[in-house]
């Protein structure tokens, strides 16, 4: 047993001395090709095996993996209660510095964890997941030097895969490509609270909606099309504009837009220039996911000696902005009255149409500015219950919900619903009132033309399918071997 440990830890000692001593790690502040930012993981997750997982969610048109570094205490699952937060960068090929910002910040989580106070409860209380490069075969015909071409955009079969989901009013103008499915099946499948998307060309934060109705496009003029979360975006937004050095200014001055001006260094997608088919808006539309759009600087491809000042205006807003999932709004569990989670149940604020819907723990997150807010949870077969809550600036208000079966109006006049405190329940005579943003109501009605992909988790097995399957496997394994 001693032997088995010694072993293993020498193993373990071993492959950080490799990692460390072939020059891999610590990551290094210049360009990566794919083969080395996938050694950079690989070096990472074999260095912190205890906080981090490597996994690909899928492949690119030339069938690269779409790596995905997951960093947090336990990695390897949704645990009830933790966020899950996401960074994608390298989405057009030829934007490069968030993938080179992307491995600095693993890199950073990964080496200050029980080191730097702050870190630690980051990384134990959040579930981090970075997207290094989401076009890693656009990046192969980018270059180095390059600032503002379109070289390298698209993916390779020639498609801009910010403009390939699924949009509201556009639908799916051009076929879906591998690397956008993937996404949508990993933004599907986990939780998501929060999330940027990593762009360069300019200096701004962009959020929803980057789209807009035909009738408003054709105007001509520009026009700020805003989302039912207009304040939660805008406040966010500013965290990390005014978190960066520069950005806050609003005057990027690149050499092809001297006199680009954003105020505060944010800017409204739609106000700015309207995009059909972006992921942020599908995140907001199809998911409990709010993203925003981050563009680092000028210089899409710059020089390699540029990335450690970039690293060093970034880092405090990356790690700035992932930390709003514990500070923001209003989080917690719904749950039955026997205390099991409740799955899909809504959370509704009042005069604000985009509802966020609890997963299969029971546990949700819903943003909000500080403020008070009327809260209704709602599920079929469950009485609603309206709840009045206070949003803090400075840590998530904490509330826990039981909703009680409509069928069980008996047991629930014996035993009383509890309330949790410091939320006190109130009841409104006119439960209606619930007034939506219009603009949204019409578009709720839009079918998106591209399905969500099926959860697996409707592949419900009744125990007696599940013994049938398991014998099943336990012949198939028996006349492997016997074959053989
Ligand atoms: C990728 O980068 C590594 C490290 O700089 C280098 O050794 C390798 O030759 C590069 N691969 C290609 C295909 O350029
Ligand atoms: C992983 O966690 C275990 C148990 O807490 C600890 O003994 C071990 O040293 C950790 N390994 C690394 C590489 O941090
Ligand atoms: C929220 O309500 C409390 C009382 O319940 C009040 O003291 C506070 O001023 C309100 N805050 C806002 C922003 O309206
Ligand atoms: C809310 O419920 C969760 C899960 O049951 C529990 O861990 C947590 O302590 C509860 N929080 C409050 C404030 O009641
Ligand atoms: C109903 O909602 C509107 C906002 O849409 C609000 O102004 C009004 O006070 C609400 N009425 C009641 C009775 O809550
Ligand atoms: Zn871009």
């Amino acid at each position: 047993m001693a032997t088995t440990w010694l072993i293993f830890c020498l193993g373990i000692v071993y492959s950080v001395q490799r990692a460390q001593s072939s020059g891999i790690l610590p990551v290094k502040a210049t360009h990566h090709n794919n083969s080395a930012l996938h050694q950079v993981l690989e070096a990472l997750a074999a260095t912190y095996p205890n906080i981090t997982r490597l996994y690909s969610i899928g492949k690119s048109y030339q069938g690269k993996e779409l790596w995905v570094l997951e960093i947090t205490k336990n990695p390897g699952r949704h645990i009830p209660g933790k966020p899950e937060f996401k960074y994608v960068a390298n989405m057009h090929g030829n934007e490069v510095v968030g993938r080179e910002l992307l491995l600095l910040f693993a890199d950073y989580l990964c080496s200050n964890y029980g080191n730097n106070d702050r870190v630690t409860r980051l990384v134990d209380t959040t579930r981090i997941h970075l997207l290094p490069s989401m076009n890693p075969d656009g990046w192969e015909s980018s270059n180095e030097g390059d600032c503002s071409s379109v070289r390298g955009r698209f993916n390779a079969n020639g498609v801009d895969l910010n403009r390939n989901f699924p949009d509201p009013y556009d639908g799916q103008r051009n076929e879906l490509q591998p690397e956008t499915q993937a996404v949508m099946n990993w933004i599907h499948q986990e939780p998501f609270v929060l999330s940027a998307n990593l762009h360069g060309g300019t200096l701004v934060v962009n959020y929803p909606f980057d789209n807009l109705p035909k009738e408003l496009k054709r105007s001509g003029s520009r026009v700020y099309y805003s989302s039912p979360d207009d304040d939660i975006f805008v406040s966010i937004a500013k965290v990390y504009s005014k978190t960066h050095p520069t950005m806050h200014i609003g005057h990027p001055k690149c050499p092809i837009q001297r006199n680009e001006r954003f105020a505060d260094g944010i800017t409204n997608g739609a106000a700015w220039y309207p995009i059909s088919g972006g992921m942020q808006d599908y995140n907001y539309y199809k998911t409990n996911c709010f993203e925003i759009t981050l563009e680092l600087g000028c210089c899409k491809y710059p020089p390699a000696l540029y990335i450690k000042p970039y690293w060093y205006a970034n880092r405090e807003p990356l790690l700035k902005y992932v930390e709003l999932v514990h500070t923001t709004g209003m989080k917690g569990f719904v749950m039955d009255e026997r205390g099991r989670p409740l799955e899909g149940a809504r959370i509704i604020i009042e005069n604000r149409a985009k509802k966020i819907k609890t997963s299969k723990d029971g546990d949700f997150w819903r943003l909000l500015v500080p403020g008070n807010y009327t809260v209704r949870v709602a599920k079929r077969k469950y009485k609603n219950t309206k709840l009045r809550v206070t949003v803090n600036p400075d840590q998530a208000t904490v509330v826990n919900i039981t909703l009680v079966s409509k069928s069980s109006r008996n047991l629930n006049r014996r035993r009383p619903v509890k309330t949790v405190s410091p939320v006190q329940v109130f009841i409104d005579k006119d439960e209606r009132n619930v007034s939506f943003h219009s603009a949204l109501a019409h578009r709720d009605r839009l079918r998106l033309s591209a399905k969500a992909p099926k959860k697996s988790a409707s592949l419900k097995i009744t125990p007696v399918a599940h013994t049938f399957l398991i014998s099943l496997l336990v012949l198939f394994f028996q006349m492997m071997f016997i074959d053989n």
